[in-house]
């Protein structure tokens, strides 16, 4: 039962955190096209979606550590599933820098530095594929 309950959590927190990166990059990607900045109520949908990102990815790892010891009695599972760990550790990383500095940024009243935040996101896509991957051949 908390096998289940664990895997449909890891499962919508993938979901969440996956959602959240691909939402965030069009909406920014629309806005740099457009030469503007974003005004001060979609930067606190920003926010609030760095947010969710974050929560997402914690809670991955959350889910994650207990379904590894539940059904593998640890984390040495494969050298795959190290990739994964991998690839999910540059992702809770990314997102805390992205977070801290979102954070600070609003603040101080000014929009984010939207070539930091750019580079960040495509950093955590690239996690979030190793991570992806990294289960599939963990888990074939
Ligand atoms: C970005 C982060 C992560 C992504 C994208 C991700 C993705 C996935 C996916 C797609 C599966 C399904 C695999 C399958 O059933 O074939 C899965 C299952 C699993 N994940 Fe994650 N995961 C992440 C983070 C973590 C972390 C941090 C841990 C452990 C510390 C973890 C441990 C597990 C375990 C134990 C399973 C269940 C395997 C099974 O059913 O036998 N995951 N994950």
């Amino acid at each position: 039962m908390s096998i289940i309950l664990l895997k449909t959590l890891h499962f919508l927190s993938l979901l969440f955190a996956g959602g959240v990166t691909v939402g965030s990059v069009v909406v920014q990607r629309a806005y740099v096209a457009a030469d503007e900045i974003p005004p001060p109520h979609v930067r606190k949908a920003f926010v609030l979606l760095s947010y969710m990102g974050l929560g997402a990815i914690v809670t991955l790892w959350v889910t994650g550590i207990g379904l590894a010891h539940l059904i593998y009695g640890g984390l040495a599972i494969n050298g795959a599933f190290h990739v994964k760990l991998l690839g999910a550790a540059v992702v809770l990383g990314i997102s805390l820098w992205g977070n801290l500095h979102a954070y600070s940024a609003a603040k101080a009243g000014i929009p984010p530095n939207a070539i930091l935040m750019k580079r960040l996101v495509s950093a955590a896509r690239g996690g979030l594929l190793i991570a992806i991957v990294g289960a599939a051949v963990a888990f074939a």
